[in-house]
């Protein structure tokens, strides 16, 4: 794995008011997170190497201009760092809109209602309305609109790819945060995924030249599924049962991902 190495001499910052120590090299959002102060984040895990595309972890540093991505920013002794204040949260609220606006509000009946981390962030920068309309101005996300029903050609459309015996590849959900190529390339080493397109017609795609999943180089091995924040990349048994009471997860030598055994 690629994440920063986090060694050497211990450093200690401010953040919303708490002194924190720890290794050189840690995130910002890491120091935050090993503090006990939550900052709303989409693209970065503790597991893959911090990207910085969602925007959605933005902080005020003293010192600095602008609002650094804190998933992105290593810290640095006597840092003072604000998660709070006024200006993040307006940034935050405005990207969620953002995405929310393009995206399904099929929520209480989809296979990850109270899984979703799309869901939770929307819950934690407090959003409550969104004042867009999807670019295809239909009111519906625009990966979610066949191309018959908009009335003209719609290049965005991609049907739900359930090529795969294990999972299922739902378009109209992707935020494009990229968790699921990163851990592809990263935890796995198949580099099987990439980004398509740009803006609106920006889509994660199993490979150049291929259709679906089961005609690409994925080995199926649930690195994408298991990175996916919301129910685009979604196992096939939680997508037709739902979410079992109970999941364990257990890593073997073979490939270090961790299979969920899962009980119902
Ligand atoms: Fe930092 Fe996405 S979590 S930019």
């Amino acid at each position: 794995m690629s994440t920063p190495e986090r060694h050497g001499a211990p450093v200690t910052v401010t953040i919303d008011g708490f002194e924190i120590t720890v290794p050189k090299g840690t995130s910002v959002l890491r120091a935050a997170a090993e503090g006990g102060i939550q900052i709303p984040k989409l693209c970065a895990t503790d597991s893959i190497e911090a990207f910085g595309s969602c925007r959605l972890c933005v902080v005020e540093i003293e010192g600095k201009r602008g609002t650094p991505s804190s998933c992105t920013t290593p810290v640095a002794e006597g840092m003072v760092v604000r998660t709070q204040t006024e200006k993040v949260k307006k940034i935050r609220k405005g990207v969620m809109e953002l995405y929310i606006s393009d995206h399904p509000l099929d929520c209480l009946t989809c296979s990850a209602n109270n899984d979703c981390e799309l869901q939770d962030m929307a819950g934690m920068v407090g959003l409550r309305d969104v004042r867009y309309k999807p670019a295809n101005g239909n009111g519906l996300a625009n990966h979610f609109t066949p191309r018959e029903a908009s009335g003209e050609a719609n290049a965005l459309y991609i049907p739900k790819d359930e090529s795969n015996p294990y999972f299922t590849y739902d378009p109209s959900k992707c935020i494009v945060c990229s968790r699921c190529v990163r851990a592809c390339e990263e935890v796995q080493g198949t580099f099987a995924l990439t980004i398509e397109g740009k803006g609106f017609d920006s889509r994660v795609s199993p490979g150049m030249g291929s259709n679906d999943f089961l005609s690409s180089d994925c080995v199926s091995c649930g690195a994408c599924v298991q990175a996916c924040p919301t129910a685009t990349l979604q196992e096939k048994s939680v997508d037709k049962l739902g979410t079992p009471e109970r999941a364990v997860v257990t890593t073997c030598a073979y490939c270090g991902v961790g299979c969920s055994f899962k009980a119902e």
